[in-house]
């Protein structure tokens, strides 16, 4: 046993005055109780630093994030976070600031998220913005919770909220917790709304349609005009989940397309680090008509200063301690100031351009689902490999490639033709060569299954767990399923 610091016998410890002091006087052994003195010295590690900083560096390695290899996930991709973002949130003004601080301290926080308001309403095309949800699904709920009070101020009874069957797991379960039941609406051949089922499901107890554009699938809600005049015929409201606004901006806005309420996933359009329904980012936005609904405290302008005004006159409340995570989007207003509006545009070109090169490259791999360009990820099937598609994706663990997301997993409902499908966002973050090294992995193991199966149906060989078998999700044979 390697000697501890209790250990008198320990090499170097006798002769030391301290230790001495410390380790001479013999207990008051008499004043114990029999039986519960100790009878060995304590066994307590003792490690050299260098072993520690050994023991956490190897830790994060065996993690895999945007800082170590690609990370192509779909949906809930990861982009790179900017560490000039992280270099702002540490300032000290940030950092060191308390939420019971005098409210007069705290003016130039209040500056910063007041303009960041400002900035995700430009973004979006929305009237007025609250931050304090903590990541996107937090923020769907406060939408949904908007949505709910406004239609009660209006003694509505509306208790249905439609949802794709594309979308993320999230928008049911948002719905579900809100207190609205859902009705699923399902997609057409092309991946788009089946307008014709959505008008079948429009009764006047719905309260709205939950919709993502681009969708889950990758691709441009072509009708968004059109489902959004059908929405607001029946007095509903359509809500937009902006997870996917990263292939927007400076390009088009959910408000404009019809949208009256709507959350942004930061994480992914403002390159903050995600939350994962935590402690990230997810701001809700809202039109004109409902801005008195938005959680509290937003930002405001007051006089020369900045405040948080808790004054909405209908307010849900506060969705969030104090004024939500202000580090997070201290970070998506260094983002937002550093690439300006030529650069966040450009970034949404390069999003769709480096998911279309994918598409494009890996089509004699992994065809795409849908024939056509898609938006910011691509939906590529995995129908014609010899094995399955969980093997494939678990073998890019061995190359430092994140495996993309396997279709049915995140998302309400997919076809059986779709049961292989993968979705891969790239992001506009990866280079051209950092591209061009990913497809030609996917080739590798697409060779690989023909030479050496054994090996891709075994992997991943480099990561500290291994394959772990999964159950297949059910998947019910039709398009319509009530989730809540
Ligand atoms: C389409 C979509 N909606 C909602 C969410 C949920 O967001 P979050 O993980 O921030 O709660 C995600 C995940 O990023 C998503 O991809």
């Amino acid at each position: 046993m390697r000697p501890t610091i209790f250990d008198k016998s320990r090499p170097g410890a006798s002769g030391h005055a301290i230790f001495d002091a410390e380790f001479s006087s013999a207990p008051p052994t008499e004043l114990y109780p029999k039986g519960l003195l100790r009878e060995k010295p304590l066994g307590l590690p003792e490690l050299t630093e260098i072993e520690v900083v050994r023991h956490y560096t190897q830790a994060s390695l065996d993690n895999h994030g945007v800082d170590s290899g690609a990370y192509p996930l779909g949906s809930c991709t990861m982009k790179y976070n900017p560490k000039r973002n992280d270099a702002l949130a540490n300032l000290s003004g940030f950092r060191d600031a308390h939420p019971n601080q005098p409210p007069e301290t705290l003016a130039g926080i209040w500056e910063m998220m007041f303009e960041l308001q400002n900035y995700i309403a430009e973004l979006a095309g929305m009237d007025a913005v609250s931050l304090q949800p903590a990541a996107g699904a937090h923020g769907e709920l406060a939408g949904l919770l908007i949505i709910k009070k406004y239609l009660e101020s209006k003694n509505e009874k509306r208790h249905i909220v439609l949802i794709a069957d594309s979308a993320h797991g999230t928008n049911p379960a948002s719905a579900a917790m809100a207190g609205f039941a859902c009705r699923i609406i399902p997609t057409t051949p092309e991946g788009l709304m089946d307008v014709e089922a959505l008008k079948a499901e429009l009764t006047p107890d719905v309260a709205a349609l939950m919709l993502t554009n681009p969708s889950t699938l990758g691709l441009f809600e072509e009708r968004i005009e059109e489902i959004a005049k059908l929405i607001h015929d029946n007095g509903s409201l359509l809500y937009y989940d902006g997870a996917n606004m990263n292939a927007l901006m400076g390009i088009s806005r959910p408000g404009d397309m019809g949208f009256d309420v709507m959350h942004i996933n930061v994480h992914k359009t403002l390159s903050t680090p995600h939350g994962g329904g935590g402690p990230g980012g997810g701001p809700v936005g809202v039109k004109k008509f409902l801005r008195a609904f938005l959680p509290v405290p937003i930002a405001a302008k007051s006089g020369d200063t900045f405040v948080p005004d808790y004054s909405l006159a209908q307010t849900v409340g506060s969705v969030k301690a104090y004024f939500g995570h202000v580090a997070v989007m201290a970070r998506a207003y260094c983002y937002i100031l550093t690439m300006g509006a030529a650069g966040l545009k450009e970034a949404s070109e390069n999003a769709v351009l480096n998911a279309n090169y994918l598409q494009a490259e890996l089509r004699g791999v992994l065809p795409p689902v849908f024939n056509k360009l898609c938006m910011h990820e691509c939906l590529l099937s995995g129908n014609k490999l010899a094995i399955s598609a969980y093997s494939f994706a678990k073998r890019l663990i061995d190359y430092g490639i994140h495996p993309p997301t396997l279709v049915g997993a995140g998302c309400v409902y997919f076809g059986e033709d779709l049961k292989s499908a993968m979705l891969i966002e790239p992001t506009e973050t990866e280079t051209r060569e950092s591209l061009d090294a990913l497809i030609a992995v996917f080739k590798k193991i697409l060779y690989e299954t023909e030479s050496d199966r054994q090996l891709v149906e075994t992997a991943p060989h480099s990561s500290p767990i291994g394959k772990i078998e999964l159950k297949t999700p059910e998947v019910e044979p039709s398009g319509k399923k009530a989730v809540a």
